[in-house]
């Protein structure tokens, strides 16, 4: 059940890196729905249309940009743009990722570097990018997308595990760091979501009968369960959360 809270990110400009789809879109149209002038910025361009129409369709206040995170002239591009258009950034939420299960006999620096490329080192060129702006406006609200695997380590997702800890510690860095400027730095750890990503895992009925156990709620995870906490962390409510990593698993943790 979604409860949407009118007007919550009225006059607010939130940038959701990685939103064209899956957890990231649902993340946007909720921000939208609340009032947000929404920046989308992907690799997806055929995503990034669709989502843009579907947004603008519900009345939502969106613009798309492409980027490829793993390219910093394309980051400073990206943010630069937003503060040509609206002069500010108040929420930025890191989405982009990918991750795929190999043996870590297998593992080759490849898939390392790819999968770290993209997941942390993109969450760091835009972290960078924003954060000058967040503290000149002396506000700012930083969420970035980590996983359960960010605690507990999944077999055979060794860069993807590395990538999601990192997220995790990069949020906690900047809580302390910048907590000062009015900036809150935190991050969402979901366990299974049905979209693209965890297509693979999904299929697979070995996998699908281990997991579907774990989970307490007894349920996979949709995007939209994972959009109300990120609005919550986007949203005045949070001033006093910074340094967090909030699960969203239907209790896997537990
Ligand atoms: N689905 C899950 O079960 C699950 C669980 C925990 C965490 N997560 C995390 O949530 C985030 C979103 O995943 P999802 O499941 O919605 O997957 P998804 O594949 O649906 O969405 C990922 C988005 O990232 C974008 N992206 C990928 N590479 C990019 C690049 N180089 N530059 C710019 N954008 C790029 C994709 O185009 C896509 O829109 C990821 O960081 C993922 O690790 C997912």
């Amino acid at each position: 059940m979604t409860d949407f809270i009118p007007g919550r990110f009225d006059a607010q400009v939130a940038l959701v890196v990685g939103g064209a789809q899956g957890i990231g879109k649902a993340i946007g149209v909720r921000l939208a729905r609340e009032g947000a002038r929404l920046v989308i910025a992907d690799i997806d361009r055929a995503m990034l249309a669709r989502t843009q129409k579907e947004i603008r369709a519900g009345g939502g206040d969106v613009r798309t940009l492409y980027c490829d995170v793993r390219k910093k002239p394309g980051v400073d591009r990206t943010v630069a743009q937003i503060i040509r258009w609206y002069q500010r950034i108040d929420v930025m939420v890191y989405v982009a990722g990918v991750g795929k299960a190999v043996p870590f006999v297998q593992t080759d620096e490849k898939l390392w570097d790819w999968t770290l490329g993209i997941n942390l080192r993109g969450g760091f060129l835009f972290a960078r990018a924003v954060a000058p702006h967040m503290v000149k406006q002396r506000r700012g609200k930083l969420i970035f997308m980590a996983s359960t695997n960010a605690w507990d380590a999944e077999a055979e997702m060794a860069p993807y595990n590395v990538s999601k800890t990192g997220l995790f510690i990069l949020a906690k860095t900047l809580a302390r760091e910048l907590g000062h400027y009015g900036i809150n730095s935190n991050a969402l750890g979901p366990g299974l979501i049905r979209t693209r990503l965890s297509e693979p895992f999904l299929k697979n009925p070995e996998f699908m009968k281990k997991y579907q156990d774990l989970i307490p709620v007894g349920r996979v995870g949709n995007p939209e369960d994972v959009a109300g906490p990120a609005a919550f962390l986007a949203s005045r409510d949070a001033d006093y959360v910074n340094g967090v990593l909030l699960f969203v698993d239907g209790g896997q943790l537990a």
